[in-house]
């Protein structure tokens, strides 16, 4: 098997695609062959040894990917030989074959594409969690959403969306915003030439009730401002840095902060995240959910991936295929 192998944890460029012996199954395993990996920031981050958990080297990122079973240990019963699967993996995935509990695959709908599924899990299931057990979105609110032509931002326009949210996109380039518009967006801003604080609060007519928030950083600190009464700041992520939220900007207009942390709460809630997987895939499968087609690089085009990522260079989503 081939892989993308990070000896240490280190800068990306240390990191290089290695012939791998495969390994041999355990009880209740199978073996996918990988046809795409989806590719997400957390991945550079654990490879460059800056993310919360520190994996063990040698190390092969990649968390997500979507494939078909070629072999199954002779106590697997839930899926077949052939099967189309996607496996939340966690490490593991920028290969051209994976090893996995049978239990943790999905056999995939016809609805999604290969790229899709591989791409829509996390950002997905983040936005879901958020808005349905973190934070119950209450249709006809407004919502701004950072980072919203980025894998987490983009996500969460369409369930809030679909939900019944009027969303403000705010992203860095044109190309972002437009997917974000495709999405549902009833009005973008273009954070690269706008005051993103003062026209959301235009837009909204005096501040907006939920802030969705993966960027962080100066933006996410300066955001807050734009809530309105009993706004919520939904914290999702710190691409930017970790913003140092004022108190007394939570206090004014009895502002919320709200953490959502959905890894950790899998950990514990294994039956309803089975649930709330199934909910977004009936949301894909009859329409009501629009999870974009990734960007397509090449396994050995790994680094690039995810240095063009960790840039800013992609709108959407990356996916890699072996
Ligand atoms: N809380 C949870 O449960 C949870 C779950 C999954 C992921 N996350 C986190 O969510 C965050 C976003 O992940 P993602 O997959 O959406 O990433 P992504 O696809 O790379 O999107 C991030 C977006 O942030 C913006 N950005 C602003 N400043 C940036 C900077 N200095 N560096 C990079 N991007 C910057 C970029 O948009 P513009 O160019 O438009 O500014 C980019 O499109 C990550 O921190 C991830 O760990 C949290």
């Amino acid at each position: 098997m081939r892989a993308l192998v990070f000896k240490e944890l280190g800068p990306l460029e240390t990191g290089s695609i290695q012939e791998l012996p495969s390994v041999p199954l355990s009880a209740g395993q199978v073996r996918v062959q990988v046809t795409a990996s989806g590719v997400n920031f957390v991945d550079s981050l654990m490879s460059e040894g800056r993310y919360q958990i520190k994996a063990p080297v040698p190390f092969i990122p990649g968390g997500e990917i979507v494939g078909r079973i070629s072999e199954i240990a002779p106590d697997v019963a839930n899926v077949k030989i052939g099967d189309r699967v996607f496996a939340p993996v966690g490490v593991g995935g920028f290969a051209d074959e994976v090893v996995t509990h049978a239990r943790r695959v999905l056999v995939l709908p016809d609805s999604l594409s290969d790229g899709q599924a591989a791409t829509f899990m996390q950002s997905y299931a983040t936005a879901w969690f958020a808005f349905t057990v973190r934070v119950p979105l209450e249709a006809g609110r407004t919502m701004l959403v950072l980072g919203a032509g980025g894998g987490i931002g983009l996500a969460a326009v369409d369930v809030a969306h679909s939900m019944g949210v009027r969303v403000i996109a705010a992203a860095s380039s044109p190309e972002k915003l437009a997917l974000a518009s495709a999405r549902g967006a009833f009005a973008t801003i273009n954070t690269s030439n706008e005051n993103t604080k003062e026209r959301a609060k235009e837009l909204s007519g005096g501040g907006v009730d939920y802030l969705y928030d993966p960027v962080g950083g100066e933006l996410g600190e300066t955001c807050l401002r734009a809530l309105g009464e009993d706004g919520n700041y939904i914290v999702i992520g710190f691409v930017a840095g970790i913003p140092r939220l004022p108190a007394n900007q939570v206090l004014l207009r009895n502002r919320r902060v709200t953490g959502v942390d959905w890894g950790a709460w899998v950990g514990r809630h294994q039956e309803e995240n089975q649930k709330l997987i199934q909910d977004i895939l009936d949301a894909i499968g009859n329409g009501t959910l629009n999870p974009v087609e990734p960007i397509v690089y090449a396994l050995d085009d790994a680094i690039q991936a995810m240095r063009d990522l960790q840039e800013r260079r992609i709108a959407g989503k990356v996916v890699l295929i072996p």
